[in-house]
């Protein structure tokens, strides 16, 4: 069968290809807000009928929250399984879009031309990638060339609650020999990745109460205990000066980066001036000794996500607040344990909070960092399909970001996913004015297209 008038075709069909992705798009699947269950609904239906136009035996399935969409079809290859989210997050701050997040567009910019809206990158239109290079193999060829399972999720940007116990009871359906999950980037516009160590995830929340009810911060301050000063010393001591992270024991299970490794990331020639030059920045402010790649990849942070706490409207109010609360989480690297560190986090949170407050802690996930093993044949064959479609060649890179079911297809069906993905550092995903690169969008298609016709000769 014939790849390149497979590519052909993704080539030819490029105007309707986007225009199936911004219809997607426009769809407000925002997974965290109980507001948006039927737009969530609307997005695997969506899902369900066009993989069906495939030919695809594809099911909506029910959860206790929103549902997957399984498909299957027959093929002669290796059996393939892809998985990608249709969720999104949500958009707020309105008022820093430039268009209505679910209003998407193709935009022409001073970089090219780019997909707009929420979701365009993470992960809808990488997501259909994948389902368009296959829509464009079946056209051509009248079958595709491997036995696929395509498995779609919902909850992944409000952290998976019904994934695990659903991959549980349907593990022999999600069996696979082959794992693809396309939801990380490129290493640079110019390289290819495939992502090899992904980061775990904590997330606590920590609400102090002081008072009994909000005071005059003249008639009480001085003498009553404010939980904001509470909470930010508790903030303010959780990295020494030299960046390490000082809850006990957190280093436990965080191993030293393997030579070759490290040789590795040494010769992709990261520009860390420009990573931070993008965003404003020019310090890297992670532990002192590590280099910015170790600190995005392969080095554990504590970050403070949120602080909530006092008169935080327009103007001024001289309150000494009853509650604070901050949303702090933990990127957790090699076998850092997150439940060991909760428990240590709150014992230490708890050894500083003065007998007349009081402290509880909400949880908000916890997954442990995964690493790929990458020598089974199919990643050199990705890596191969990858390094022809792009000028340079394909890197095996770690990811900062956390994707946990990675680890669920390690432990549950037993296969070591390929992570590989086409987004940019400046997609803006979860922010304000997301963006897809509308080359990433095309090359995406066609490396998939590669990637399917290499494990399937392998
Ligand atoms: N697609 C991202 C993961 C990602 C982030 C890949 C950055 C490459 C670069 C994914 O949808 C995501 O945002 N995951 C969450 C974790 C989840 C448990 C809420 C994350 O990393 O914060
Ligand atoms: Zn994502």
């Amino acid at each position: 069968m014939s790849l390149e008038a497979v590519l052909a075709r993704i080539d030819a069909d490029l105007e309707n290809s986007t225009n199936r992705l911004l219809e997607l798009l426009r769809i407000r699947s925002i997974s965290t807000d109980p507001a948006y269950k039927s737009e969530c609904d609307a997005a695997a239906d969506w899902l369900v009928k066009d993989l069906q136009s495939l030919g695809v035996d594809a099911q909506k399935r029910p959860t206790p929250g929103h549902p997957m969409v399984v498909g299957h079809v027959d093929g002669d290859g290796p059996h393939v399984l892809f998985y990608g989210h249709y969720d999104v997050q949500p958009v707020d701050p309105l008022n820093l879009w430039d268009r209505d997040p679910f209003d998407p567009a193709l935009e022409d910019t001073k970089n090219g031309k780019v997909i707009r809206g929420r979701g365009a990158s993470d992960d809808k239109g990488q997501l259909m990638t994948f389902v368009e290079a296959c829509r464009s193999w079946k056209a051509e060829h009248g079958s595709l060339p491997c036995k696929i399972t395509f498995f779609f999720e919902g909850e992944e940007e409000s952290g998976s609650p019904s994934l695990v116990p659903f991959m549980q009871e349907n593990a022999d359906e999600l069996r696979s020999d082959i794992v693809l999950i396309c939801d990380t980037g490129l290493f640079q516009s110019k390289t290819p990745a495939i992502v090899t160590m992904l980061r775990g995830l904590l997330g606590e929340e920590i609400i102090i109460t002081g008072p009994n009810k909000d005071l005059h911060s003249g008639m009480y301050g001085g003498v009553a205990r404010n939980p904001i000063r509470v909470l930010t010393r508790v903030l303010a001591s959780l990295h020494d000066d030299t960046g390490r992270i000082t809850v006990p024991d957190f280093y436990d299970g965080v191993h030293e980066l393997d030579p070759d490794m490290a040789a590795q990331w040494n010769a992709l020639n990261f520009d860390h001036g420009t990573f931070l030059g993008d965003v404003g920045l020019g310090l890297p402010a992670g532990e002192v000794g590590r280099t910015p790649l170790e600190m995005i990849w392969s080095q554990p942070t504590c970050e403070i996500n949120g602080i909530n706490g006092g008169y935080t409207g327009d103007g001024f109010k001289t309150v000494l607040p009853s509650l604070a609360s901050a949303k702090v989480s933990f990127r957790l690297v090699g076998d850092q344990d997150p439940l060991k560190i909760r428990e240590n986090f709150r014992a230490m949170v708890r050894g500083m909070i003065p007998s007349d407050c009081q402290v509880a802690f909400k949880p908000h996930g916890a997954s442990r960092a995964s690493v790929m093993a990458t020598d089974a044949a199919e990643f050199e064959a990705a890596r191969g399909a990858l390094s022809d479609e792009f000028p340079d060649a394909a890197a095996f890179v770690g990811c900062g970001g956390s994707i946990p079911i990675a680890g669920h297809f390690q432990n549950i069906t037993g296969v070591n996913p390929m992570l590989i993905g086409f987004a940019k550092d400046d997609d803006q995903i979860h922010s304000p004015n997301e963006k897809y690169d509308l080359d990433s969008f095309h090359k995406g298609m066609r490396s998939w297209a590669r990637i399917l016709d290499a494990v399937a000769r392998k």
